[in-house]
C-alpha cells in the first residue's frame, strides 16, 4: 500500500462477517454502502483518469492462447490495479483484509487477489458467464464493486445473478451498479450478465484466487 496521501480517505474496516455468513451459504451477498462515498469516488476518480491516459484494453475472452476479442460477448474495457496506484493500491490493501478473514473462517485457502478496473460505454454489456476458467480452478470468489454516482433507475446496466445449475435460467437477483456497492459470489458455478446501459458504466472487477 503506497505512504498516505492527502486527499484520500482511510478505507474503514469492511463488514466483512456478514460476508462471511452470506458466501458460506447461499454463496453470494449484495453489500450496499460499503464504503464511504470519499473512498469510492477516489476509485472512480483514479478509473477516469487512467482512461483518459489510454490504460484501458477492450476486453478479451478466455486466457493465454484461448484469448479472443469478441464484441458479441462483452464490450468493456478493462485496467488492472497494481499496488502503486494511489486509490487502486489502497483497496487492493482492503480486499486483503477480506482474503485473510475468508481463509481464517471458511478456509478457503485464498492465495491473492487480483482486479482490473471496467469501463462499460453507453450500450455495452457482457453476456452470461462464469467468472472461473474453464482450464483453472484459481478463480473461487468475485467481487465486483461499483463505482457510478446517481446511477438512474431507468438506466440499466445490472448485474443479473442466475441460479447455480444455471439450466433454468432462475433469476437470484438484479443490482443496479450504484456507487459503494459490493457483490460477493462464487467464482466457479454462478452464471451472471451485465445488462447494456444509457449511461457510461465504471466498477471494479476482482478475483480471488488460489494458487492455479
Ligand atoms: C466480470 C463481471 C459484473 C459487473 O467482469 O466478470 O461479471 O457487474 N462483471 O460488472
Ligand atoms: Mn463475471
Amino acid at each position: 500500500m503506497p505512504d498516505d496521501s492527502p486527499g484520500l480517505t482511510a478505507f474503514p474496516p469492511g463488514p466483512w462477517g456478514a460476508a462471511i455468513d452470506a458466501l458460506a451459504a447461499p454463496g453470494h451477498v449484495v453489500l450496499p454502502d460499503v464504503l464511504p462515498p470519499a473512498c469510492w469516488l477516489a476509485l472512480r476518480d483514479e478509473a477516469v483518469a487512467l482512461q483518459g491516459e489510454a490504460a484501458f484494453r477492450p476486453a478479451r475472452i478466455g486466457r493465454a492462447a484461448g484469448l479472443q476479442r469478441e464484441t458479441a460477448v462483452r464490450g468493456d474495457e478493462l485496467c488492472w490495479l497494481a499496488p502503486d496506484l494511489p486509490a487502486g493500491g489502497r483497496y487492493l490493501a482492503w480486499m486483503d483484509t477480506l482474503r485473510e478473514t475468508l481463509n481464517r473462517e471458511l478456509f478457503l485457502g485464498l492465495a491473492e487477489f487480483e482486479a482490473q478496473y471496467a469501463h462499460y460505454p453507453v450500450g455495452a454489456f457482457y453476456r452470461t458467464h462464469v467468472d472461473r476458467h474453464r482450464d483453472s480452478n484459481a478463480r473461487v470468489i468475485s467481487a465486483v464493486l461499483y463505482l457510478n454516482p446517481d446511477w438512474p433507475a431507468a438506466a440499466g446496466g445490472e448485474i443479473v445473478m442466475y441460479g447455480a445449475d444455471g439450466a433454468d435460467g432462475a433469476e437470484l437477483f438484479r443490482q443496479a451498479p450504484r456507487g459503494g456497492t459490493l457483490v460477493l459470489f462464487r467464482s466457479a458455478d454462478m452464471p451472471h450478465e451485465v445488462l447494456p446501459a444509457t449511461a457510461e458504466r465504471w466498477s471494479i472487477a476482482g478475483w480471488f484466487r488460489t494458487r492455479d
